[in-house]
């Protein structure tokens, strides 16, 4: 077996790894064992959202490496300080808890939610992903991943997303929270619509609900603004960061209002490396230039929707086209398929759930990089005979 196929009998099974040994990423490529380059499209999942290695972002983490690593939670660190007021003065929230994880800052939101109101029930949708640890997997309202772990978290209770009817169940159960994606993205790239979005605020706040966005995939600019809460005219109560905050270096937040953070006081809740100066410098610096970058992340991402859109006129097998920014779904029937054709052609997808190709791009990508993908896609369309020329 080649090393681009081999894998390590050390390493738990939890992941059914490509047939690509990864040795090097720089901008908006990766680059394997033999040298092979390959358009990165998947971004670490929403994670390398200016790329690989953006420069701005290695000189702050190179500095940070020559002044202080690692530092108790017992004293002020000023990396974090920073990065909590330049997230709160560009967003809607007055203070930030730090973690290393989505998972961690939805647990935290959970507690929170929990603390604040006294009671335990939170409303989640169907097909949401929110963590694989104990409280946020309870929260995922995917029951196959619920499997085999027995017992969960009392409270949650899960309705459809995008419907109606889920307003008057949540307005008859009175949850402390409602928690949602404003794009389930592992459910398939399913944007919530903008007037349910509405009424699901207005039933909230008149009945004293929290709301809780999970924007961990969302965030940091993929939407094509910092939060995608922005595009949808209200503001959450909490929400929860991770994969972009960092530009690859773990971390992440939740951030509150503070008449609901006020419930959180000293031994509360923590985390040892949550806030850690390394990854905070590598925060403070991805948030100014993914903040520099916003509107000619929406430019490219109106560009990339039209050279898809024209796509979608000549290929009949392309069922929808979704997304926000540039967290974008293509469905089609399979979607498997394309993951490895686009592979062989050096360009990296991912898919979410069965008939969903979902495409991360880095926020940083060129036009010139988008023209190639849309080249390759229409082949490997063209060689399933999907297209009308
Ligand atoms: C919306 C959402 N929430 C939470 C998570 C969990 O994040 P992490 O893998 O960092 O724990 C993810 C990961 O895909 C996510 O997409």
């Amino acid at each position: 077996m080649s090393q681009q196929t081999k894998q390590s009998e050390s390493l738990m099974k939890t992941y059914n790894r490509l047939p690509i040994t990864v040795e090097k990423g720089m901008g908006s490529y990766l680059y394997d064992t033999d040298g092979k380059q390959y358009l990165d499209f998947t971004s670490g999942i929403a994670t390398c959202n200016l790329g690989h290695q953006p420069l701005a972002v290695k000189q702050a983490l190179t500095e940070q490496l020559d002044s202080l690593w690692h530092c108790s939670n017992l004293y002020n660190i000023p990396k974090q300080e920073e990065l909590a007021s330049l997230l709160t003065k560009n967003s809607c929230f007055d203070q930030a808890f730090f973690c290393n994880s989505g998972t961690e800052a939805n647990e935290a939101a959970i507690k929170l939610a929990r603390k604040w109101s006294g009671k335990e029930s939170i409303v989640t949708f169907t097909n949401s992903f929110h963590g694989r640890t104990l409280g946020s997997l309870s929260a995922t309202a995917q029951t196959k991943l619920h499997e085999g772990f027995g017992s969960l978290l009392n409270g949650f209770h899960f309705l459809p997303f995008n419907e109606y009817e889920s307003l008057s169940k949540i307005e008859e159960l009175k949850p402390a929270a409602v928690m949602f994606e404003l794009v389930q993205g592992e459910g398939g790239v399913r944007p919530a619509n903008k007037e349910w979005i509405d009424e699901l605020v207005t039933t909230c706040k008149t009945n004293g609900i929290l709301l809780i966005v999970d924007e961990v995939q969302t965030g940091i600019g993929r939407s094509g603004t910092l939060f995608a809460y922005e595009q949808y005219g209200f503001e959450p109560d909490v929400t929860t960061l991770a994969k972009g905050l960092g530009s690859g270096f773990p971390i992440g937040a939740m951030l509150a209002k503070s008449s609901v953070a006020s419930s959180f006081g000293p031994g509360t809740h923590g985390s040892t490396f949550g806030g850690n100066p390394l990854a905070c410098a590598a925060g403070v610096e991805t948030i100014k230039q993914v903040t520099a970058l916003l509107p000619k992340i929406r430019e490219i991402a109106t560009f990339f929707e039209q050279e898809l859109r024209e796509l979608e006129q000549s290929t009949p097998s392309i069922i929808e086209i979704r997304g926000l920014g540039l967290l974008i779904g293509v469905e089609v029937e399979n979607a498997a398929p394309f993951v490895e054709k686009l592979r062989e052609q050096g360009v990296l997808i991912l898919t979410a759930g069965p008939n969903v190709i979902r495409i991360l791009p880095p926020l940083t990508v060129s036009y010139e990089e988008i023209q190639h993908f849309i080249t390759v896609l229409k082949d490997v369309f063209e060689q399933q005979g999907a297209v009308h020329q």
